[in-house]
């Protein structure tokens, strides 16, 4: 069986203690810390900069995967790579000119993944595949924490799945949005090999953070 990462999103960590809260999920078992980006502009929420990433940035060697719901992204890029991202993912719709923004990250040294919203086709990616490090599938509409799971992303999972391999390359399928220990299975089976998780790693007190990880991988 594939291997399956777990990236819990710290949009639902206690922001009062963000550094012990990284802390705690790298003890618990994390594989990378997921930090989420918002504008207010591309999605309706206004969340992290790049001073955020560098300050719990010591706190742990966990790769970061930084999802950046932002308009325009190009700016953005270098100082998300100097505060110490290691994956920076983009929505094609963030910018004019997709392809461009791929390079750009990859000309700051850091990975590249590509991120589809619920009405966006997994086509897209097709033509700039061979710049393309992960793709992560949206499966709910981006902007909060806490939302329901929207099953209809399965098929585009494994749509996206047939598409990794016949790269023969090493590219991450990541689901975002609504997974938990339900869902989970179903994102695994469709071929997702790194799950994002918030509100389900970051509940029940610190002391449930392993346990809550542990609830998401296939050998549970
Ligand atoms: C939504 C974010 C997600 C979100 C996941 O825009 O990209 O990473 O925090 O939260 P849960 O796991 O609670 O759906
Ligand atoms: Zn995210």
């Amino acid at each position: 069986m594939r291997s399956v990462s777990i990236a819990p999103s710290i949009l639902s960590a206690d922001f009062a203690c963000l550094g012990e809260e990284v802390a705690k999920v790298a003890a618990a078992g994390a594989d990378f810390i997921h930090i989420d980006v918002m504008d207010g502009h591309f999605v309706p929420n206004l969340t992290i900069g790049p001073m955020v990433v560098k300050a719990i940035r010591p706190v742990t060697d966990l790769p970061f995967d930084v999802h950046l719901m932002i308009s325009p992204v190009d700016p953005y890029i270098d100082a998300f790579a100097e505060a110490g991202a290691n994956i920076l993912t983009v929505h094609p719709e963030a910018g004019a000119h997709v392809h461009r923004t791929l390079q750009r990250i990859k000309s700051a040294g850091v990975k590249a993944g590509v991120s589809l919203n619920p009405g966006t086709p997994v086509n897209v990616v097709e033509p700039i595949i061979d710049d393309v490090d992960l793709i992560l599938i949206m499966t709910v509409n981006p902007g909060f924490g806490g939302q329901k799971f929207i099953s209809s992303q399965l098929r585009k999972i494994e749509a996206a799945r047939a598409l990794i391999d016949q790269t023969g390359r090493d590219i991450h399928l990541e689901v975002d949005g609504g997974v938990d220990p339900e869902t989970a299975p179903m994102a695994i089976s469709a071929g997702a090999d790194v799950l994002v998780a918030g509100s389900a790693v970051f509940r029940g007190g610190a002391d449930a953070y392993a346990k809550n990880i542990a609830a998401l991988r296939p050998d549970k």
